[in-house]
């Protein structure tokens, strides 16, 4: 039997558990659903008008954003706002292009505006009511949003429920004059802020163990169940492989180069995904992938995702650690000679040479033994 006939037969069978309450509300807003495992560059998607939030809008969903989180580019007119809104999912916001402000406000009457521009960072405090202004005339204002919308929306079955319910969260937000103040409070890996005014500036904290001089800073915004960082590493070399689960919107905030994407176990050769400022890459659920920088500066990506990743008992992340020693990290000892040989050739397409030698004998220091 062919593979089409296989599939075809199943699909007769799953036919009922087809479409879910988030696809048919996203269907229902009127809007385009366009697939996000590979965007080339988030400041050319084609936006439609969404009359509930007033602006142009367009749906950007991965293999399992039914079930997990899921995206949207978001467009205000020059000189324009978008209506006052309140949702009781949780949503990460980078500004793409544009200057402006946000109003947030709770039921118990506590109200703060900000301002921001292009490359912050911000959360949407859960279910606050929250207004954005384009501070241009000129100009439009193009954000990208992360949301926890489809387990919302799939639990409650009830845009009543989901868009206009008065419930406030004090522990979330109650009118902290300083709640979106730029704080650089930092714990490891970690920075304690709701608000990154300037995500591709911001100095990052150095991460050996994902690979050759690369940088890291991790965060939760507006005190959410969602996570995201911010990762650079330099002209002339490439992290290392990994795998986690799905919903990890990784999105280039500086440099060129390329990913590679590859399910463990399939003979078939990666996919690659060339990339610029904007691009957005959502690696499948459990696909490995691993980003090489072909460029003349440090490329630095933001990663807007769930923290639902695999981890050990201890908490820490399996793609940090080697798979040599249970983990989903790839270790550069392990990898393919083609993977080499395609970055060599991509470097030597822009006149430049892989500065890769003191990454590997660094990893050789440290990496455990092979499994028998
Ligand atoms: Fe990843």
């Amino acid at each position: 039997m062919s593979g089409e006939a296989i599939l075809d037969n199943l699909k007769q069978k799953f036919a009922s558990e087809m479409g879910s309450p988030y696809a048919r509300f996203v269907l229902n807003e009127g809007l385009d659903i366009l697939n996000a495992e590979y965007v080339p560059n988030l400041n050319r998607v084609p936006l439609k008008p969404w009359a509930r939030r007033g602006g142009n809008a367009a749906f950007l969903n991965h293999d399992a954003s039914g079930h997990t989180n899921d995206c949207h580019v978001m467009e205000i007119p020059p000189g324009g706002k978008l209506n006052p809104h309140r949702q009781i999912y949780e949503e990460m916001v980078m500004i793409l292009s544009g200057r402006g402000s946000t109003t947030v406000w709770n039921n118990a009457g506590k109200r703060i505006t900000f301002e921001w521009k292009e490359g912050a960072l911000f959360g949407i405090p859960l279910n606050c009511n929250h207004q954005h202004f384009n501070g241009s005339g000129s100009h439009p204002v193009r954000y990208v949003s992360v949301t926890n919308a489809p387990s919302i929306v799939n639990a409650y079955d009830n845009l009543e429920f989901v868009f206009n319910n008065p419930f406030d969260f004090p522990d979330k937000f109650s009118g902290e004059p300083d709640y979106f103040s730029a704080k650089n409070d930092r714990e490891h890996w970690r920075v304690h802020t709701n608000f990154i005014p300037d995500a591709l500036n911001i100095p990052l904290a150095m991460a050996h163990e994902r690979g050759a001089g690369g940088q890291h800073l991790r965060f939760t915004l507006a005190r959410t169940s969602q996570a995201g960082h911010l990762s650079q590493f330099p002209v002339g070399t490439y992290k290392k492989a990994h795998a986690h689960g799905p919903g990890a919107h990784v999105i280039i905030l500086s440099g060129e180069g390329y990913s590679l994407c590859w399910l463990d176990g399939i003979e078939k050769p990666p996919q690659r995904f060339d990339w610029e400022v904007g691009t957005l890459i959502v690696p499948r659920n459990a696909v490995y992938h691993q980003h090489f920088n072909t460029g003349r500066e440090p490329a630095r990506y933001l990663a807007f995702r769930t923290s639902g990743s695999p981890r050990n008992t201890d908490g820490v992340l399996k793609c940090f650690y080697s798979r040599r020693i249970g983990g989903d990290q790839l270790d550069y000892a392990d990898e393919t000679p083609a993977m080499r040989r395609m970055f060599i050739d991509a470097l030597a397409k822009n006149g430049l040479e892989m500065k890769m030698q003191p990454a590997y004998e660094t990893e050789l220091e440290t990496l455990p033994p092979k499994a028998a």
